[in-house]
């Protein structure tokens, strides 16, 4: 059998019980490493002047991990620079917080070379290559032109945009030939597919074929559709060992008979977070039969702290916050409970049961598999309602959430108003519909829909 290699910027060790701001490229490559076992290769997460001319490789179980470290200018270019102050924003919509400069394309360029050069020696001629994720886009084409032969896949979890903002990056022609340069690409979802096909055809002037197939010069790939999911089946037993750990005992007792709301996003641009202080300012404001029975959860782990446009929501968030706590808190009740840190990841899961409503309102997303997640832990003799914004990918699949528009504040408002107040029976109609796409797609199933197209390249 072939040995899959992942790639991601991003490596994350093995360890369900633990979570910190990974986000979900690296929970759902984990889960799928898991059961296939191989080699992940990618950054270690460290910067260091000292460079090596090898990867540092460690094995955990069936899974050896393979890492480099950055250099200071090289994080600067490639990690801050083109990857988060590009193509980050671009593809979440917000040309306004992109920044270009030639000289973080070049060095994302050559962070890639690097990658390809420390990743070439660890291969061998029977593996199966799956490269993730937007920071890697050059990679299959590097490797393929040193000799690789093997089926090379590439994946992007977060969104793909419309044409006419790709345009907005200078060298984008470069981006769409090196997508060009896989077998297999995938996206999250029709829409993020259709992107691309656009992209393909009027940008570059390439060809659709059939059987989702493209042909741009020397260039021919394939591409698809194919939802990342999690570990549907195993993740409420997870989340009852949280239900032991002293941080969930404490917030089941703060909450005396309140509703708890909760919502668990990294300190991102892209998941709305201000406008999603404002919907639930909103309620308080205009249903006040809410106030003191409700507790609303943001756990918000503080991430690339170091780009100016994190650094600049992070404050205007803490000043959203302070006015609502300041507006509404009372002497023995706060409506707002802001944590800028992460947790143990069973105790997010024993939270997500615990809570009334799930409120995961992205401006856009990839996919978010806290929506998927947040189902997949309830009680089914009790779930929760899941409020969800119609800009995630997982929107696509889990129709039968209060599906909202984050744009719409009132709307969000209203949506949390009735997650707040819905009848058990129609909680438990709309989460078993939502579940039963999570048994279908879970994953596994993922990893072995991508694997097996991919493997059609032998
Ligand atoms: C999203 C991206 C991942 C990224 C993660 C965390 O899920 O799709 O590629 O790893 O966010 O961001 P970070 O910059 O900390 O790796």
């Amino acid at each position: 059998m072939s040995r899959l290699v992942v790639v991601s910027n991003r490596v994350a060790k093995l360890d369900s019980t633990k979570s910190g701001s990974q986000g979900g490229l690296a929970v759902g490559v984990a889960a799928a490493m898991s059961k296939a076992g191989g080699l992940w290769f990618g950054w270690s997460g460290k910067i260091e002047s000292a460079q090596r001319s090898e990867a540092r490789v460690e094995t955990a179980g069936n899974i050896d991990y393979a890492t480099v470290s950055l250099n200071q200018v090289e994080y600067n270019q490639y990690y801050k620079g083109f990857a988060n102050s590009v193509l980050w924003p671009l593809f979440h919509q917000r040309p306004d917080l992109m920044s270009y400069r030639e000289v973080d394309f070049e060095g994302y360029l050559s962070v890639n070379e690097k990658m390809a050069r420390l990743l070439l020696p660890l291969l061998r001629p029977d593996d199966t290559v799956w490269i993730h994720d937007y920071h890697l886009i050059p990679l299959g084409g590097l490797l393929r032109r040193a000799g690789i032969t093997c089926p090379i896949g590439f994946f992007l979890h977060i969104p793909f945009p419309p044409l006419d903002l790709l345009r907005t990056v200078p060298r984008y022609r470069e981006l769409i030939t090196a997508l060009m340069e896989y077998d297999l690409v995938g996206f999250q979802t029709d829409v993020d597919y259709r992107g691309f096909q656009f992209s393909v055809v009027y940008g570059l002037g390439g060809e659709a074929l059939p059987d989702n197939c493209f042909r741009y010069r020397d260039y021919e790939c394939k591409a698809g559709v194919y939802p990342i999911s999690i570990e549907t089946d195993t993740l409420r037993e997870v989340g009852k060992t949280g239900e032991a750990s002293e941080e969930f005992k404490r917030l089941e007792q703060s909450l005396t008979d309140r509703q708890l709301i909760v919502g668990v996003d990294r300190l991102d641009y892209s998941k709305g977070l201000p406008q999603r202080l404002r919907a639930y300012e909103n309620l308080l404001r205009t249903q006040p039969e809410f106030i003191r029975k409700v507790v609303y959860l943001q756990v918000a782990p503080v991430s690339r702290g170091d780009v100016k446009a994190y650094a600049d929501l992070a404050h205007q968030i803490d000043e959203q916050v302070g006015h609502i706590v300041g507006t509404y808190a009372d002497f023995d009740w706060v409506p707002l409970r802001y944590l800028n840190r992460g947790f143990r990841r069973n105790t997010i899961l024993a939270m997500y049961n615990l809570a009334s409503v799930g409120y995961v309102t992205p401006l856009r997303d990839g996919m978010n598999l806290v929506a998927k997640e947040f189902v997949a832990a309830q009680d089914p003799d009790n779930p929760g309602v899941l409020v969800l914004s119609d800009m995630a990918g997982a929107a696509d699949e889990l129709d039968a959430a209060l599906l909202v528009n984050p744009y719409d504040s009132e709307q969000v408002t209203q949506g949390l108003a009735e997650a707040l107040s819905m009848p058990l029976a129609e909680r438990k109609e709309r989460w078993q519909s939502m579940m039963a796409v999570l048994r279908d797609n879970d994953i596994h199933h993922w990893q072995e829909r991508f694997l097996e197209d991919l493997g059609q390249f032998r």
